[in-house]
């Protein structure tokens, strides 16, 4: 396989402005663009024949249901809550990064899952799903800015540096957020840690506080932080492992009195979100509740009414009476959707400029069309292999965050 991407070198900004804008990014126009820093899994990015790139919607919808009506329950579609409407509507199931790990874990029938989302999900899918399944990302080139934030050898690194500091008698748990590369799901596996998600994080530090006295968090200081202060934890017992710095930035006494240490990464969409955001809302709307995910600041999460995962936003709002108003503290293609479906509600998002995941938005239905196509010829595009020691590794931490109660 070629590696196709173009070398242009795009701040994550640019490429947002770029994904984002209908001017500049029209379905024929949807050649992959890397961030500036790519990640090593791009290089198994196929070219995506023009073909694909030039039909029109109408187009495109007729050949995505042929193709999934031939293939039937070969294969199942799964869509993040993130994904844009033109994607979502294919999609067999939609949910959270929890959920969807869920219906991959227990799916028994397709050959085939086509996993609308980003590329540490299909990782997952790949890892919980029997080994003869094929997940396939139709766009290789979705990744995840945050997780990127992880590199597995920094981690390592701090992992050796830590256990030095606090000795042999300390133990410490390292719990990955789901955001992260399969390897570092293995590094946990192996040192009695565990994956979870936002819907889940509360418990897994529980499950981590009942073997060890310390955990190390990555790669998302702010879920971290959140989890950690939502568990009873003091502010200045939250550190931050700065891995741009000479031991993380810490002191062996700032360490040592830690009780959580907290990744230094961030999700670029979250950061957004501000408590000033929230005020206004709170001016212009008297009485409007506010719901944010727990990746935006500690100090937006602690202003807003609520804090809890997409599907738990989700639900928070269709389950709302009518008549009441939502600001939404998440990502901008969700919003949109939960105030479309609930028309009886005010729902808007608290960032007033716009605010996509510029990764989940390169799904798009050329690619889907590309991917199934291929599959009805007998051709496996874009698949996503987790294998060995670190398939085998990467599953016992997701499975230990699938067990908990
Ligand atoms: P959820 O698990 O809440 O869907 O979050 C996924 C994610 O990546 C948020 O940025």
């Amino acid at each position: 396989m070629t590696a196709t991407m173009t070398k242009q070198a795009l701040t994550e900004d640019e490429a947002l402005a770029l994904y984002t804008n209908p001017e500049t990014c029209p379905a024929d126009k949807l050649e992959p663009i890397p961030l500036a820093e790519e990640p090593a899994f791009i290089a198994w990015q196929r070219d995506i024949p023009k073909q694909y790139l030039d039909m029109k919607p109408e187009e495109l919808d007729v050949r995505i249901s042929h193709a999934r009506a031939k293939l039937g329950e070969r294969v199942i579609i799964l869509g993040h809550h993130y994904q844009r409407d033109e994607v979502i509507k294919y999609a067999d199931y939609t949910g959270d990064s929890f959920k969807l790990a869920q219906y991959a874990a227990a799916q028994e029938k397709a050959e085939f899952v086509l996993f609308c989302g980003v590329h540490f999900m299909a990782e997952s899918a790949d890892i919980l799903t029997r080994p003869d399944v094929k997940v396939l990302l139709p766009n290789m080139a979705a990744g995840c800015s945050m997780a990127d934030m992880a590199d597995p050898d920094d981690v390592y690194e701090a992992w050796d540096i830590i256990a030095e500091t606090l000795g042999e008698d300390v133990k410490v748990i390292p719990i990955t957020y789901m955001n992260s590369a399969a390897t570092l799901k293995a590094f946990v596996g192996e040192r009695e840690g565990m994956v979870c998600t936002s819907s889940n994080a509360g418990k897994a530090f529980e499950y981590a506080f009942e073997r060890g006295e310390k955990i190390l968090f990555f790669p998302d200081q702010h879920l971290g932080r959140n989890t950690a202060w939502a568990a009873g934890i003091a502010l200045d017992e939250i550190v931050l492992w700065n891995w741009l710095l000479p031991d993380g930035g810490l002191t062996p006494e700032q360490l040592k009195k830690a009780r959580v240490i907290c990744w230094q990464g961030h999700c670029s969409t979250h950061q957004r979100f501000s408590v000033e955001q929230i005020e206004k809302a709170r001016k212009e709307h008297p009485g409007i509740n506010i719901i944010v995910h727990p990746e935006c600041r500690w100090e937006v999460v602690q202003a807003a009414d609520q804090n809890g995962s997409t599907e738990k936003i989700a639900k928070a709002i269709s389950g709302a009476p009518a008549g009441s108003a939502w600001a939404v503290g998440t990502e901008i293609n969700l919003v949109n959707r939960l105030a479309k479906q609930n028309p009886d509600k005010t729902v808007f998002c608290l960032d007033p400029v716009i605010c996509p995941c510029s990764t989940m938005y390169r799904i798009h239905p050329a690619y889907l069309a590309w991917v199934l196509e291929g599959l009805l010829q007998g051709e496996v595009v874009n698949e996503v292999v987790v294998e060995g020691d670190t398939r085998k590794w990467a599953l016992v931490a997701l499975e230990r965050m699938l067990a908990l109660p």
